[in-house]
Order: C-alpha cells, then structure tokens, then sequence
C-alpha cells in the first residue's frame, strides 16, 4: 500500500470497526471502491497505520455503548480519532457511529487536523445488509473543519444514484440520528399502551392498527404488537440506549424530554430486559 495523494475521487476506503455497521459498509462500497478494514477482533484486519496512509476515505464505525449514567460512551471512537490524528492521515473521515449533538465539533476542536464528517446509519441489526444496501437518504453532516465535498459526494453518487443526499450541520445531523431512533421508540409505546386498552376493552389491536397505517401521516411501521422479535416493547442494541442517551443529553442541556422520557419508562417497566 502507497502513501494517500491528495484526492478529488475516492476509490480507498477505510472501515474502522467491522461489525453490524461496519460489514454493511464494507459490503455496500467495495461495489465502488477498493474497500479494505481494521478490527483486531476480526480476521484479514489490516493495521490501522497502514489504512490510515492508504484510504481516501475512513468510515469509523466503532461502539458507543450505553455508560452506567446512560450518557452514550464514546471513549473508543474519541481513541481512534486520537489515533487517526496521531497517524496524521490525510483521508476524509466519515463517523458513523452513533453519538450525542457537538461530537463532531468537539474532535475537530481536539484535533484540528482531522477532516471530519457525520455519516448516520439507520439501518436494521436483524437486516443490517439489506438495510444498508437500500437507504431511504444519505444524510452527511459537516463538521466545523470538514473534508472536500465533491469527492464525497461522487462516492455517494456513484453507488446509490438515486438517494437523496441531505446534507446538514455535523450537530443537527447528530440530533437527527438520535431523534430518528426516538421516534420509533415513542411510537412502540404509544402502540403498545393502546393495545393494553384495547385488550382491556376486549378488543383487537391488530384491525385498530391495520386501519390506523392507511392513513399515510402515521407510518406504516413500530405499531405492531408484538414486534418483529416476538416480544412487547422495543428491546435490541440500539433504541434503549440511544434513548437515554437523549434523555441525559438534553437534561444536561437544560431541556426535560417528557415524552421521550415516558416512552422509554413505559418501556423499561414493560420489558425490564431491555435496560
Ligand atoms: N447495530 C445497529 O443496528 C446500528 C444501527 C445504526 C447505528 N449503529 C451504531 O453504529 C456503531 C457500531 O455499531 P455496531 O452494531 O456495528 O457495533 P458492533 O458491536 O456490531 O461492532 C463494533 C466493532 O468495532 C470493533 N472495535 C471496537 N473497538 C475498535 C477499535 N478501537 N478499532 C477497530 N475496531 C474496533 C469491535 O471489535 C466490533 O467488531 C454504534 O455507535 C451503534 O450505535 C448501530
């Protein structure tokens, strides 16, 4: 592997951390570009000082779980953006990790000579390769000190023509990560609070929700119940802790989500497993 020239076109890419995420990235671009990946928990894992000389572009698509205070930990992408800067790579960096509003200004801040953008995945754990390969739109948020835009552009051009690419703030197209998980969380609450009343009723929910999603401002999806799993409220790696993590976010930001809040206690006390 060569050492990265100053680009226009990105034909390397880069995929730190190679798990649900990162295997769906590594899976949708090597169609485009020449995709290689570091994961020490993964065969074939190339050293990340090698990728980092190497790529055009980095997709960092490592955990953020979920810390004791519910706050989302985001020690292991802040290590390997220190790393990264430390390597002192000239590849556009795509975070698609998922992390609280002013992550992205606070690497930029830490490490001016990174050249950063927020790249959200929404995709499912259960269809993470069938998801990742049909997105409804690409969002890119600009962070403070952000990579060229025409190269990324083209990458994303290239191998989904007809996505719309929406293009934000590194800061509003965090938020819009975190509020889109919420909403699905809030809408599987509010299904499975009015099953209870409909049950309670001697009623079926299932031709109440049938009737309510042809009503296209409601939304075809989260308002089954069960769900998709089996089971009565929303459980799995991502709408619980991306939840509370919301919730902590913006308590420490002077702003009580009441309905955010309810719905993940609704569901916390309907399904204790999923805290
Ligand atoms: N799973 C989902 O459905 C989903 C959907 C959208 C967004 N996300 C977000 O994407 C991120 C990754 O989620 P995931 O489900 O792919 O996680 P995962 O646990 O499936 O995979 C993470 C991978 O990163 C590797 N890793 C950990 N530290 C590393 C390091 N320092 N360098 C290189 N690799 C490292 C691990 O070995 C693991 O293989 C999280 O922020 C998550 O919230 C997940």
């Amino acid at each position: 592997m060569s050492p990265t020239p100053p680009t226009t076109r990105i034909d390397r890419v880069g995929v730190i951390g190679r798990g649900y995420v990162g295997s769906a990235v590594v899976s949708v671009l090597e169609d485009v570009a020449d995709v290689r990946f570091h994961d020490p928990a993964v065969d074939g894992s190339a050293p990340l000082e090698v990728l980092a000389r190497w790529a055009d572009a980095l997709f960092v698509c490592v955990p953020t779980p979920r810390g004791p205070d519910g706050r989302a930990d985001t020690r292991t992408v802040m290590a390997v953006m220190a790393e990264l800067a430390r390597l002192e790579t000239t590849a556009a960096i795509l975070l698609k990790s998922t992390v609280p509003p002013g992550t992205c200004a606070a690497i930029t801040a830490r490490h001016p000579t990174l050249h950063l953008a927020f790249n959200p995945e929404f995709l499912r754990e259960r269809h993470h390769l069938a998801d990742a390969r049909a997105p409804h739109r690409i969002v890119l948020g600009w962070s403070p000190r952000p990579p060229e835009a025409p190269p990324l552009r083209d990458l994303f051009a290239r191998r989904f023509p007809d996505v719309p690419l929406v293009e934000l703030s590194s800061g509003e197209a965090e938020l819009m990560k975190v509020a889109s998980n919420a909403f699905f969380g809030v809408k599987v609450s509010f299904a499975n609070e009015l099953r209870e009343l409909a049950t309670q009723l001697g009623l079926d929910w299932e031709p109440v929700r049938q009737a309510l999603v042809l009503d296209p401002r409601i939304g075809d999806a989260h308002l089954r119940v069960p769900g998709p799993d089996g089971a009565v409220g929303f459980g799995g790696a991502c709408l619980p802790k991306d939840m509370a993590g919301l919730v902590q976010f913006a308590e420490d930001s002077g702003v009580d989500l009441e309905v955010v809040a309810a719905a993940l206690r609704a569901n916390t006390r309907r399904r204790p497993d999923s805290d």
